[in-house]
């Protein structure tokens, strides 16, 4: 008899060792593990200790023997006109030698490799050759400039960095090499070696002995044989930086045994991919989407995942659907900002190409707005599934679980039901008490423990981990999200936004005290506050209120523009132009609470037109009205 939703979902929180026991039995483990959850030091819990396995070798290695000739990866361009697809067979040569280059670096288990990498499938094989190593990798979004790449770089103190000349965007070339240079000239960790992919986009120094040419250590390595190292379940695979309410980012910590199981299961239980098939998840490395659903996901399932390099309107916004043609794409992942920005191209794009191969195509990152939601459903005639998760989550905690129940219904502005193992709930902010009524808005907390695939903890910083998530709630044990949601009769969630300073611009999250501090590096700046002002194509969009040092350098409206770009280009060197904010104003006072808080939320309702609320304790009452004036001129 097959288990209903809701059973298995019980199974997987009141059975749960047992439960996880059997899904473990999806990955190849060289030891068996001895226990299945260890909860002896809440909130930590450490999954599958005393297994043994290796995150490459279930990704690569145990399907070179059985679909050696199937395609693994394969390398879209649209910015370089490259397409190249590598064989499961190929690959596995391909990271053995990319590991006989590490390891010849001086990687070992447990050292870290950093990534700053544009999307070519040497960043792919790079980060499967890290663990491979046993070592734990740690990609910089691409996007991010110098200073955020140089606070990664001191707090994850890698041996090595792989980076590339350049990536490219719309045709225009991102140099990348000179943004590490710097970033490492303003670090205070040294790296002992630079591996340098040389796409021949741009000019790169070269600084030897640090800096290495991937193409000429690569002919030294052809045909090496590098066997996996087998690692203990809960050793870390790779860290991954995050923004929180601080402007210092959080490496999120990811176990082996645990992130494997997790997201073979998931492959099975949420997106339904079958080995041999193909994925097209259209995210970049450096997010988590792409660490679990371009990487390891698709190809510890056995099936072939597309790297695609360009945007989704070039040629025009028939690219992505010309693939899913192309390579029989079955499962497809992008964001509800990229189908918002297909929505204004010409919709006959998206009846050219025959999308027979596709079973569904899944959204998350941000919240999936109904008309956005019912628009790309009736486009393309198939299942859109919203997943809600978080970097720190690895995998989904809210999603329609139909590779356990085929009929479980969707209901658009909602991510759907938690997932197996994971045990959420909705706590008062105030009181920590329990939510249990239907449509009242609470935060979505998960009970301890995290089901495997969650952090582990915050790199080097266990307190940081405990003092963010966990402590909350004191009447209760439970991992905070910072995330608003409300609960249906029918159990179904619907995620209404963060609680704290985090904003989602284009499904890329970003802190808005990072951009303040890239902000306050521009020497006529006193003081600022950014806040995420909803924006009908991205989401969010971050906006900047500056206070100068002396406001009478900007008498004429041009003074004020051209402060204002180079405010901006401040960002972009300091933080990178994902966190460029889409107006700097500039105001005389800022809104603070006699306490000299920042009222953020006043800020925010003020540009979104909303009614700013409770301002009995502001200490100007004319700032809101200011900073309205200014925003209108
Ligand atoms: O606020 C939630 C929002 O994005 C945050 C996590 O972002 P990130 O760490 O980049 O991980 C993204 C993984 C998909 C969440 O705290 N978010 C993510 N997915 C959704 C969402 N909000 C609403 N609906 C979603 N499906």
């Amino acid at each position: 008899m097959t288990m209903t939703y809701a059973d298995l979902h019980q199974r997987s929180l009141t059975d749960r060792d047992a439960f996880w026991r059997e899904q473990s039995a999806r990955i190849d483990w060289h030891r068996r593990p001895e226990q299945i959850c260890d909860t002896s030091h809440p909130p930590f819990a450490r999954w599958f200790s005393g297994g043994l396995t290796n995150l490459c070798h279930n990704a690569v290695d145990r399907h070179a023997g059985t679909r050696g000739q199937q395609a693994a990866l394969i390398y879209v361009s649209t910015e370089t006109d490259t397409e190249q697809v590598i064989t499961f067979a190929e690959l596995h040569q391909e990271v053995q030698t990319m590991a006989a280059m590490l390891h010849s670096l001086g990687v070992r288990q447990g050292d870290r490799v950093l990534l700053y990498m544009p999307m070519i499938p040497e960043a792919v094989i790079a980060m499967l050759a890290t663990v491979r190593l046993g070592a734990i990798h740690s990609v910089v979004f691409g996007g991010f400039a110098s200073t955020s790449l140089a606070s990664r770089i001191d707090d994850a103190q890698p041996k090595v960095i792989v980076t590339a000349d350049a990536g490219s965007r719309g045709g225009k070339v991102i140099p990348y090499k000179p943004l590490l240079d710097e970033a490492l000239r303003q670090a205070t960790h040294a790296v002992d070696h630079v591996l340098l992919v040389d796409r021949k986009l741009a000019p790169a120094d070269r600084l030897p002995p640090r800096d290495v040419d991937h193409a000429k250590l690569r002919a030294q390595h052809l045909q090496a044989k590098v066997p996996c190292t087998w690692v203990d379940a809960t050793h870390p695979s790779y860290i991954l930086y995050t923004s929180g309410t601080t402007g210092k980012p959080k490496g999120v910590q990811r176990d082996t045994g645990g992130y494997a199981v997790a997201l073979a299961a998931s492959m099975e239980h949420i997106y339904q991919g079958e080995p041999g098939e193909t994925f097209l998840c259209v995210s970049d490395i450096g997010w988590v989407v792409g660490h679990s659903y371009i990487v390891y996901g698709p190809l510890i399932t056995g099936m072939a995942t597309i790297i695609y390099e360009g945007l989704p309107t070039r040629p025009d916004a028939a690219i992505w659907w010309s693939l899913v043609e192309k390579y029989k794409v079955s499962v497809m992942f992008s964001s509800p900002t990229a189908i918002r920005v297909l929505k204004k191209q010409d919709p006959a794009c998206l009846q050219r190409h025959d999308l027979s191969s596709l079973k569904h195509l899944f959204l998350a990152g941000e919240p999936l707005d109904e008309p956005t939601g019912r628009w790309i459903s009736e486009a393309i005639g198939k299942p859109i599934i919203d997943n809600y998760w978080q970097t720190e989550t690895g995998w989904p905690i809210l999603s329609v679980a139909h590779g356990v129940q085929a009929d479980l219904p969707t209901k658009f502005g909602s991510p759907g039901l938690p997932m197996l193992g994971y045990d959420v709930r909705l706590l008062d902010e105030a009181t920590g008490d329990e939510i249990t009524d239907p449509q009242h808005k609470g935060v979505v907390a998960i009970q301890y423990p995290l089901p495997p695939g969650c952090l582990q903890t915050i790199w080097g910083d266990d307190q940081r981990f405990i003092s963010t998530y966990w402590s909350s709630f004191t009447r209760q044990y439970a991992y905070n999200t910072f995330d608003w949601g409300i609960r249906d009769a029918e159990g179904y969630y619907f995620i209404l936004g963060r609680t704290d300073d985090v904003i989602n611009v284009a499904g890329h999250r970003l802190g808005t005290r990072e951009i303040e501090e890239a902000i306050s590096a521009h020497p006529a700046v006193a003081e600022v506050a950014v806040v995420g002002v909803a924006d009908s194509l991205k989401g969010q969009v971050p906006m900047a209120f500056a206070v100068l040092k002396n406001a009478s350098t900007i008498v004429t409206v041009e003074q004020q523009q051209a402060l204002e770009a180079d405010v901006m280009r401040t960002v972009d060197q300091q933080l990178g132009a994902v966190g460029r904010p889409a107006r700097v104003v500039f105001v005389n006072v800022l809104p603070k609470t006699r306490s000299g808080k920042l009222l953020r939320r006043a800020i925010q309702a003020v540009c979104e037109g909303r009614d700013a609320g409770d301002l009995t304790t502001i200490e100007d009452p004319t700032a809101l009205a200011q900073l309205q004036a200014q925003l209108k001129r």
